[in-house]
C-alpha cells in the first residue's frame, strides 16, 4: 500500500451511485481508504442516480453495501459517521440533462469550501451505452476541468469491438486530454497482479531465463466457478472473449511478456505493454480453426445444488450464441518470444475458481538419471497464483529423502499470508487511490484498448457470423468443453490446474 502522502481536497462524482458496482466495490473501497488514513483531509462523495433520494437515505443504502461486501468486515461505527458525513447524494437523470444543473450547483458548493485546488473525479459505474451521454454532459455544463483539477474514470466493457472503442476514445479526447482519463481494469489493482512487476524487475535471477531459449510455453488460466448469476443482460452482448479476454487476460499477458521499462513512470510501462499487443500474431481463418475454442455451459450441479445452464439464465436468449468459455493459443512475435505458444482460457460455471500464471520451462538437455528414479519427472514451472490463493511457486526436481536416489517435484513458494501479517488492499482501494494521486500506470491508454480489440475482432467476428452448433458443450462443475482440452494437448501439453498437478 502507499506510504501516506497528504492529497488534494477531492470530490468524487459517482454515476450509478445506487448500482451494484458502487454498493460492492467503491463504497467499501472508499471506506476502507477512509479507515486506513488514506483520504484527503477534505473530500466529499457525491453519489448519483435516477432515483430521488436524499443524503441519509442514499447514507444507509451504502453501509448496506460496505457491511455486506467490505473485506474488513461490518463498518466500525465511530469512523463510519465520520466518513459518512462526507457522503452526499444528488439525482442525476441523464435522459433530462438539466438534472446536471444540481450536480453543478453541488461541485461548486464544495469548491467553494475547500478552496480552489480541489480536484473532481467523475467515476462512470454505469451501463457503457451511458458513458458517451455522461462525457457530453460533463462537457455541456462546463465541468469537464483540466488535468490538474479533474479526472473520469470509465469502468469496462471499454467499447464492444474495435470501431465503437475508438469512437469513445475520440470524443472523450475531444472533451478531456489522455492525462484525465483513467480506463480502469481492475485486475492490474490487484496486489497480486502488481506483484508480477516487481517479481520480473527487481530480481536479476529470473531475466536471463525469461525468453524462449528457456520458456517452452505459458499458460493464463482464470477460471470461474459462478455462472453469470443477474449479470445475463449484459454477458449476452459481451461473451467470455469481451468481457474477460480483451481486458484482464492481455493484460496479464503483457504483464509476462513485456520488455524491462527503462524507468516506473506510468507512460513508459504502458508503452512496453502496448509492444507486446503490437507483436501478437494477427489471427487468419485457419488460426481461429485451430487455435480457438468457444464453450458455454449447461446445467450441472455445484456443491450439491442444481445450477441452470447458460441459455436458462435470466436475460439470455434461448438459443443464444455467447461463449462463457474462451480458449486462445497466442504466439508472440519478436525476439524474445518467437515460438513460444501463450495459452489462455477462461470460462465460468467451472470446476474451480482460481486465476494461474503457469510458466513451463524446458526440459534439461540431457537425463544423467535412470528412468527409475524419475518416475515423477516434471519440467520445471513457475506458477504465479493470483487468486484466491495468493503464491509464487518455483516447482523444482529433488531427491527424496532416503538411501536411494530417487527424484521427485518439490515445490519453492512464496505465499502471501506466510510471509504477511497485513491485510490485502482489495484492487479498487488501489486503483481509487492511484485516481486520486493522478497515477496512470495501472490504467489502460487509449492505444493499449484498441490494440487489444484490433488483436480479437477477427475472432469476435468469426463467433458471431457462425453460430456455434454444439452450444452448449460444457456441463456447469466441469474444466469446460473437450476442445480446449485438445486445443493444448495436440502441443503435448496440458491445462494446469490447483492443487497442483504432479504428474
Ligand atoms: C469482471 C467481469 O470484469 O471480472 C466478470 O465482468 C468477472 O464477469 C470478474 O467475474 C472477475 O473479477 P474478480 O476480481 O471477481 O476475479
Amino acid at each position: 500500500m502507499k506510504t501516506l502522502i497528504s492529497l488534494k481536497s477531492t470530490i468524487f462524482v459517482i454515476f450509478g451511485g445506487t448500482g451494484d458496482l458502487n454498493l460492492r466495490k467503491l463504497a467499501p473501497a472508499l471506506y476502507n481508504l477512509y479507515a486506513d488514513g488514506y483520504m484527503p483531509e477534505k473530500f466529499a462523495i457525491i453519489g448519483t442516480a435516477r432515483k430521488e433520494l436524499d443524503d441519509q437515505k442514499y447514507r444507509d443504502l451504502i453501509l448496506e453495501g460496505v457491511n455486506s461486501f467490505s473485506r474488513t468486515g461490518k463498518a466500525v461505527k465511530e469512523k463510519w459517521s465520520k466518513f459518512t458525513d462526507n457522503v452526499h447524494y444528488t439525482p442525476v437523470d441523464v435522459s433530462a440533462p438539466k438534472t446536471f444543473e444540481g450536480l453543478r450547483d453541488k461541485i461548486e458548493a464544495f469548491k467553494t469550501e475547500f478552496g480552489k485546488d480541489t480536484q473532481v473525479i467523475y467515476y462512470l459505474a454505469v451501463a457503457p451505452d451511458l458513458f458517451p451521454l455522461i462525457a457530453k454532459c460533463i462537457s455541456d455544463y462546463k465541468l469537464a476541468g483540466d488535468e490538474d483539477t479533474c479526472r473520469i474514470v470509465i469502468e469496462k466493457p471499454f467499447g464492444r469491438d474495435l470501431d465503437t472503442a475508438r469512437e469513445l476514445n475520440q470524443l472523450l479526447t475531444s472533451i478531456f486530454t489522455e492525462k484525465q482519463i483513467y480506463r480502469i481494469d481492475h485486475y492490474l489493482g490487484k496486489e497480486t497482479v502488481q506483484n508480477i512487476m516487481a517479481f520480473r524487475f527487481a530480481n536479476s535471477f529470473l531475466e536471463p531465463l525469461w525468453n524462449r531459449t528457456y520458456i517452452d510455453h505459458i499458460q493464463i488460466s482464470v477460471t470461474e466457478q459462478l455462472g453469470v448469476g443477474d449479470r445475463g443482460g449484459y454477458y449476452e452482448g459481451a461473451g467470455a472473449l469481451r468481457d474477460m479476454i480483451q481486458n484482464h487476460l492481455l493484460q496479464l499477458l503483457c504483464l509476462i511478456g513485456m520488455e524491462t521499462p527503462i524507468n516506473f513512470d506510468a507512460d513508459e510501462i504502458r508503452n512496453k505493454k502496448v509492444d507486446v499487443l503490437k507483436a501478437m500474431r494477427a489471427f487468419g481463418p485457419e488460426d481461429i480453426r485451430l487455435s480457438t475454442v468457444r464453450g458455454q455451459y449447461t446445467k450441472g450441479w455445484v456443491e450439491g445444488k442444481e445450477v441452470p445452464g447458460y441459455r436458462h439464465e435470466t436475460g439470455v436468449a434461448p438459443d443464444s450464441n455467447t461463449e462463457t468459455f474462451a480458449a486462445i493459443k497466442f504466439f508472440v512475435d519478436n525476439w524474445r518470444w518467437q515460438g513460444i505458444p501463450f495459452y489462455v482460457r477462461t470460462g465460468k460455471r467451472l470446476f474451480q475458481t482460481s486465476s494461474l500464471i503457469t510458466i513451463q520451462f524446458k526440459d534439461v538437455p540431457h537425463h544423467i538419471f535412470p528412468s527409475a528414479v524419475t518416475e515423477h519427472w516434471q519440467q520445471n514451472r513457475l506458477i504465479i497464483s493470483i487468486q484466491p490463493e495468493m503464491s509464487i511457486r518455483l516447482q523444482v526436481q529433488g531427491k527424496r529423502p532416503g538411501l536411494d536416489m530417487v527424484l521427485n517435484p518439490v515445490d519453492m513458494v512464496f505465499d502471501y499470508k506466510g510471509t504477511y501479517t497485513s491485510d490485502t488492499p482489495e484492487a479498487y482501494e488501489t486503483l481509487l487511490l492511484d485516481a486520486m494521486t493522478g497515477d496512470q500506470t495501472q490504467f489502460m491508454r487509449a492505444d493499449q484498448v484498441e490494440s487489444a480489440w484490433e488483436l480479437l475482432m477477427p475472432v469476435i467476428n468469426a463467433w458471431e457470423s457462425k453460430k456455434s452448433i454444439s452450444f452448449p458443450n460444457y456441463t456447469a462443475d466441469s474444466w469446460g468443453p473437450e476442445d480446449a482440452e485438445a486445443l493444448i494437448a495436440r502441443d503435448g501439453f496440458h491445462w494446469f490446474t490447483l492443487p497442483l498437478n504432479k504428474d
